[in-house]
């Protein structure tokens, strides 16, 4: 699946965010390598710290669903349509490491300035 499609299902995945507290909605399309789909999107919470992240959401989704092996996510966020459109949002560190107990650095992270790798926002991951 090319770049702009997996950037308007992390679009639509967005649409389904529950952010009332920070009023900023994220969105993942994260795809597999047997060609899945899975989308995730920001669960926030009043106890704060029981927020989900929308990449962590696709991820977990994707484990439960029996699958570990990933080609590449998407990833958009902001507090309006056109702001996730425009700006990129970078995922946190938190996601990061998640990602990378499944995927190596070059595995393609697509935001909407263009693609970047794991390893350009995580050089160092944790490990046992
Ligand atoms: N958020 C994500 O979904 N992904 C990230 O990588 C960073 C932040 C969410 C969490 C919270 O609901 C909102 O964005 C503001 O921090």
């Amino acid at each position: 699946m090319e770049t702009k499609e997996l950037i308007t299902q992390a679009l639509s995945a967005r649409e389904n965010a529950y952010a009332p507290y920070s009023g900023f909605s994220v969105g993942a399309a994260l795809q597999a390598t047997d060609g899945r789909m899975f989308l995730g999107c920001n669960v926030e919470n009043a106890s704060y710290s029981m927020t989900i992240c929308a990449e962590r959401n696709a991820v977990l989704q994707a484990i439960a669903a029996g699958q570990r092996s990933f080609r590449s996510i998407a990833i958009v966020g902001g507090k309006t349509a056109e702001e996730a459109r425009e700006t990129p949002c970078v995922p946190c560190g938190a996601c990061l490491q998640v990602l990378a107990e499944f995927c190596d650095g070059d595995f393609p992270i697509l935001l909407t300035d263009g693609v970047h790798l794991l390893r350009d926002f995580l050089p160092q991951a944790f490990t046992l």
